[in-house]
């Protein structure tokens, strides 16, 4: 891994620029925000996790956005993993398959920031508090706008756990498709805590 932030913040720039989307700029800015929104959430609860570790995984959480389906299906092969993941939506192949891009192209092989890419989205029963910063922030930076995400985004400066439970609610709301047993059982454990 490298030591230097501003090296994978260039990396990342020229990542998304090469994929020529129209989209390149605005998700640099939200990697940007996510970034800026881990080190708050760290601070205000004062969580006890390694910030450089933190600072790269928040950075690179989306680092896979634009890669293409053949890049994918390469990916799969490479890792020996199922095929079927590519019949999930889409929308998630960036953060189930994303450490293994990061791994590939970036040489970062920390199983701690490989999770937090991996479960950025769709969360895990058993996230890592580096994990659950990840998770939380990429739901409430500052260029989450908008009234859908003012309840989340104030409570990720008041209570993590809530405001981690408020992020599984709400995608399980907008997206049903992706409700599994695991994700009824992690919204409960978040609510209780
Ligand atoms: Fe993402
Ligand atoms: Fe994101």
């Amino acid at each position: 891994m490298k030591d230097s932030l501003e090296e994978y913040k260039k990396i990342l720039w020229n990542k998304f620029q090469n994929s020529q989307s129209p989209r390149a700029e605005s998700r640099y800015r939200h990697s940007l925000g996510v970034l800026k929104k881990a080190l708050e959430i760290k601070k205000t609860f004062s969580l006890p996790v390694d910030e450089h570790k933190l600072m790269v995984a928040a950075l690179l959480h989306d680092y896979a956005k634009f890669t293409t389906w053949e890049e994918y299906v390469q990916i799969i092969k490479e890792n020996h993993l199922d095929k079927q993941l590519l019949e999930t939506s889409p929308k998630i192949w960036h953060s189930i398959l994303g450490g293994y891009v990061v791994k590939k192209e970036l040489g970062i092989d920390d199983p701690e920031i490989l999770d937090a890419i991996r479960d950025h989205t769709l969360g895990g029963s058993n996230m890592s508090l580096l994990s659950e910063i990840i998770f939380l922030a990429d739901y409430t930076d500052e260029t989450r706008e908008g009234e859908y995400f003012r309840e989340a985004k104030a409570l990720s400066k008041v209570d993590f756990h809530q405001a981690i439970a408020c992020k599984i609610h709400q995608r399980m709301l907008k997206e049903p498709q992706f409700v599994t047993e695991e994700l009824k059982t992690m919204y409960q454990k978040y609510r209780e805590d």
